[in-house]
């Protein structure tokens, strides 16, 4: 499904290689203009001006919080309906520790607050976190793609294996550029979502 876009564009494929390239230079911007340090931590205020900064050229809903319920594989994100209280709720979470950071960290991605680039903003949000916190932030291209989807869908139910994966990529590295980059990599997606009504989920 070909998402509406400020680009103009109505193929898929070129669709998601402009957004990759102009997020790729948005964070990069990001991180050189230093704006990236002005945004709150730990919040989803923080998290959606990440967010808006990445895809503000891309798509009308930057930074906006989603109206429509979406799915990948067999997970459904938070429902719209409860998604906003959901969001307070986690701006709330404690931040002190490794563990705490991980833990909020899963349950903003079950949130997954935005139509599209949730798993590149909420990896730059994390990483803002550990750097606060605790002065390490992980080096993504120590983490490897297809564990950490695996460890990622699996974390609604489990968290063990994100915390090892990500615990083992901890660096202290925090203001080198090339490691930041790493993260934010679009190829770490593998599919688009489904959206799906509310009247459907009484017929499954
Ligand atoms: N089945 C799933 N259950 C939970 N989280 C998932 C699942 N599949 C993907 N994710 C998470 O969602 C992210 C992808 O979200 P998406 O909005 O497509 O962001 P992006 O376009 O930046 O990759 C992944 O990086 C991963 O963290
Ligand atoms: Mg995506």
């Amino acid at each position: 499904m070909l998402l509406k876009n400020k680009l103009g564009l109505d193929n898929e494929i070129e669709l998601a290689k402009e957004e990759e390239r102009i997020t790729k230079l948005k964070a990069i911007e990001l991180f050189e203009n230093g704006k990236l340090e002005k945004f709150e931590v730990g919040t989803f205020q923080g998290l959606s001006q990440i967010h808006k900064s990445l895809f503000e050229d891309v798509y009308e809903f930057a930074g906006k919080i989603r109206k429509e319920n979406i799915s990948k594989g067999n997970f459904r994100f938070a429902s719209v309906m409860y998604l906003e209280d959901a969001l307070k709720k986690i701006d709330k979470m404690p931040q002190s520790s490794f563990e705490e950071i991980i833990e909020k960290y899963i349950e903003m991605n079950i949130a997954h607050p935005f139509r599209e680039g949730n798993g590149r903003s909420t990896r730059i949000w994390l990483d803002m976190i550990l750097k606060k916190e605790i002065g390490k932030v992980i080096d993504w291209s120590k983490v490897d793609k297809e564990d950490y989807l695996l460890a990622m869908e699996r974390s609604p139910i489990k968290n063990i294996e994100i915390k090892i994966l990500l615990q083992n990529a901890l660096t202290d590295k925090i203001n080198d550029r090339d490691v930041y980059m790493k993260g934010i990599d679009a190829s770490y997606k593998y599919e688009g979502y489904n959206v799906y009504k509310a009247e459907d989920l009484k017929n499954n």
